[in-house]
């Protein structure tokens, strides 16, 4: 495994931290496995976001992807309360449901990360991001995004489940296929604020690599979700 050093386990999202080869052959697996079949709203989104911020793979574009990506885990965790002051009586029910609201809230942590790393070497490399484009329209599609995943959840959860997993799934090849872009990030320290939250590597490479380990996994869990389906 990585070096943990002064890793905080919560604010990582409890996710595993890979070696440099082990990030290769995740990378390498990822891009050798087909894309899901991507449901009609997934498609909708991401060639929403290809129009609006183009189709080349831009931190730029990542970031407004980060910002989205923590939504649905907001929308089921707040479910999840709710439902909990609803069957609070049946303490072993209310027990699995805030099981599943923890995991929710570690995965929103978790991109929570992926968010502000994009953030601190977009403001590093001084990229302009012009307001309307980079935060009031990324604002309103997580505003959209959330609503979607929330309405889907209350009918019937494996849909919301679905949604996730189509674009984590979209996650892991972006990011997989990112890294093989940018060949220079093997030789470029990973140097961040957020190090001790996220994870300590030696490359940006790796960094992102594990980023995009990450949302496989995120992809993974929302598949097991979605076999799982109603809080029981
Ligand atoms: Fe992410
Ligand atoms: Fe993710």
């Amino acid at each position: 495994m990585a070096d943990q050093r002064a890793v905080n386990p919560i604010t990582s999202g409890r996710l595993p931290r890979l070696t440099h080869e082990e990030l290769q052959q995740a990378q390498t697996e990822a891009l050798a496995t087909p894309r899901r079949r991507y449901g009609i709203a997934a498609r909708a989104l991401f060639a929403a976001l290809d129009r609006v911020y183009g189709k080349p793979r831009t931190l730029s574009k990542f970031k407004v992807l980060e910002l989205v990506a923590r939504v649905p885990y907001q929308a089921w965790e707040q479910v999840a309360f709710v439902a909990i002051t609803h069957v609070h009586t049946r303490t072993g029910f209310a027990r699995r449901i805030h099981d599943r609201l923890a995991r929710s809230r570690a995965q929103q942590d978790n991109e929570m990360f992926h968010l502000l790393i994009i953030e601190e070497l977009l403001a590093t490399s001084g990229t302009p991001q012009p307001s309307i484009k980079f935060f009031w329209l990324p604002q309103a599609i997580a505003f959209v995004y959330y609503q979607l995943s929330w309405l889907l959840f209350v009918l019937h959860p494996a849909w919301s489940y679905r949604l996730n997993a189509d674009f984590e799934d979209h996650a892991v090849h972006e990011y997989m296929a990112l890294v093989a872009e940018h060949p220079e990030w093997e030789n470029t320290p990973f140097e961040s604020e957020f190090a001790s939250d996220f994870g300590h590597f030696t490359s940006l490479a790796d960094a992102f690599r594990q980023i995009g380990h990450d949302e496989l996994i995120h992809k993974i869990e929302s598949e097991d979700l979605m076999k799982e389906g109603r809080f029981r």
